[in-house]
C-alpha cells in the first residue's frame, strides 16, 4: 500500500500516488486464536516453573552436558487435533488444535507470560496469583478455520508509522461456538485417568467479568472466551491468491501481482484462507514454491534463448554457404 498498490480511495486519503487500484490488499485478514489460561494443577514437581527452570544449576547443566530443563521448547510439548460438533464428522478435517504446555500463565509469577497474553494486573491477581509458581499444565484450544475477517489499513504514508490492525476476532458467532466446544473438550481431556494420575485438577475460579452468569454454562464459557483469548500470531491472507475473475484477488496462481509487471508476493499473505494448523511449514512451502516459479521463469527464458542459439548453429553447420546466408 505504501508503494501505491491497494484500495485506491484509501491510498488517496493518505496522499499516496496510486500505481494499481487493488481493492483486496489489506483485506481478508485471518489469524489463529486460542483460549488462554486454562490451567490444571498437578501434584508432582515436574512442570516448568520459572525459579526451578532459570537458576545457576540448570544453566551449568546446560553448559556442561547440554541437557536439562533449559532444552525444553518453552513448555509447548505436543499438539493434538479434534473435531467439535461444528465440524463435518465424516470428512476427518478437525476444527480445533490443542496446544499442550507443561506450564501455565502462573509459572513465572505473572512477570512475562501474563503480559504477553495481555492480562491486566487485576485479572492476574484475582485468578492466578493464588497459584503463583505452582506446578501445572495447560491446554490452549486453538480455532483452525475462523470465519471472522479482519483488515489492515495505513495510519499514514510514513513507513515508520505502525499500520492500523482491525483483527475483528470473534465477530462471527461460529468462531465463538467452535472455541467454546474446544474449551469444553480441553477440560474433559484434563480430567482423563491419564492426567488424574498426576492429581490433575482444573483451576477454575469464576472470571471477574463473568461472575453474573451461571457457572460453567455455555453462556459462562462464551464470556470466558471473550475475557481470555489470545493471538497465536498467524496473521495471514491479506494479499490473497485468486482467479482474475475475483476483484479481491491480489496475486495470480503464480503469485504475480495483478496489474503490476515484475512483482510477486511470496509469503503468508497470499493464502486465500488460513491453513488448518500451524502456518510455519505452509509458509516455508510457499517460499519454496515461489522461489521455484521465479527460477523457472528466468531459467526458462535463458533456456529458450540458448536452445534458439543452438538451433541456429546447427542450421549454420548443416547447410552450404548459400543457405547460411539465407538463414542469417
Ligand atoms: C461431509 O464430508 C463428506 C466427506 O468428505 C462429504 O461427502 C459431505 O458432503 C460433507 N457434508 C457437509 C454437510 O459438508
Amino acid at each position: 500500500m505504501l508503494s501505491g498498490i491497494g484500495p485506491a480511495q484509501h491510498l488517496q486519503e493518505k496522499g499516496i500516488p496510486v500505481i494499481k487500484d487493488s481493492p483486496g490488499v489489506g483485506k481478508n485478514l485471518q489469524d489463529h486464536i486460542a483460549v488462554g489460561g486454562l490451567t490444571f494443577l498437578i501434584d508432582p514437581k515436574i512442570a516448568i516453573v520459572m525459579n526451578r527452570l532459570v537458576n545457576i544449576n540448570s544453566a551449568l547443566r546446560y553448559a556442561l552436558t547440554e541437557d536439562g530443563p533449559l532444552t525444553t521448547s518453552i513448555g509447548l510439548e505436543a499438539v493434538g487435533f479434534i473435531s467439535t460438533k461444528y465440524a463435518n464428522q465424516t470428512d476427518d478435517w478437525p476444527d480445533i488444535e490443542f496446544m499442550l504446555t507443561s506450564a501455565s500463565v502462573n509459572a513465572d509469577g505473572g512477570q512475562q507470560v501474563a503480559r504477553a497474553h495481555g492480562l491486566t494486573d487485576e485479572f492476574y491477581k484475582e485468578i492466578y496469583e493464588p497459584i503463583n509458581f505452582k506446578d501445572s499444565f495447560s491446554v490452549f484450544p486453538m480455532m483452525l478455520r475462523p470465519k471472522s475477517r479482519g483488515e489492515i489499513k495505513l495510519r499514514s504514508k510514513d513507513p515508520f508509522d505502525y499500520p492500523l490492525l482491525y483483527h475483528n476476532y470473534l465477530t462471527h458467532p461460529h468462531d465463538v461456538d467452535v472455541l467454546r466446544e474446544g474449551l469444553k473438550a480441553a477440560i474433559a481431556y484434563g480430567q482423563t485417568q491419564t492426567f488424574k494420575r498426576f492429581g490433575a485438577r482444573l483451576h477454575n475460579p469464576p472470571l471477574p467479568n463473568c461472575k453474573h452468569l451461571p457457572l460453567y454454562t455455555d453462556e459462562y464459557w462464551e464470556c470466558a472466551i471473550r475475557q481470555y483469548t489470545l493471538s497465536i500470531y498467524h496473521y495471514s491472507c491479506t494479499a490473497k491468491m485468486g482467479p482474475p475473475s475475483d476483484p479481491n484477488a491480489v496475486v495470480d496462481p503464480e503469485l504475480r501481482v495483478y496489474g503490476v509487471s515484475g512483482l510477486r508476493v511470496i509469503d503468508a499473505s497470499i493464502m486465500p484462507t488460513i491453513t488448518n494448523g500451524n502456518i510455519n511449514a505452509p509458509v516455508i512451502m510457499i517460499g519454496e514454491k515461489g522461489a521455484d516459479m521465479v527460477k523457472n521463469y528466468w531459467l526458462g527464458q535463458r533456456y529458450q534463448r540458448r536452445k534458439k542459439r543452438r538451433a541456429d548453429r546447427i542450421l549454420v553447420t548443416s547447410f552450404n554457404s548459400t543457405s547460411i546466408n539465407q538463414s542469417i
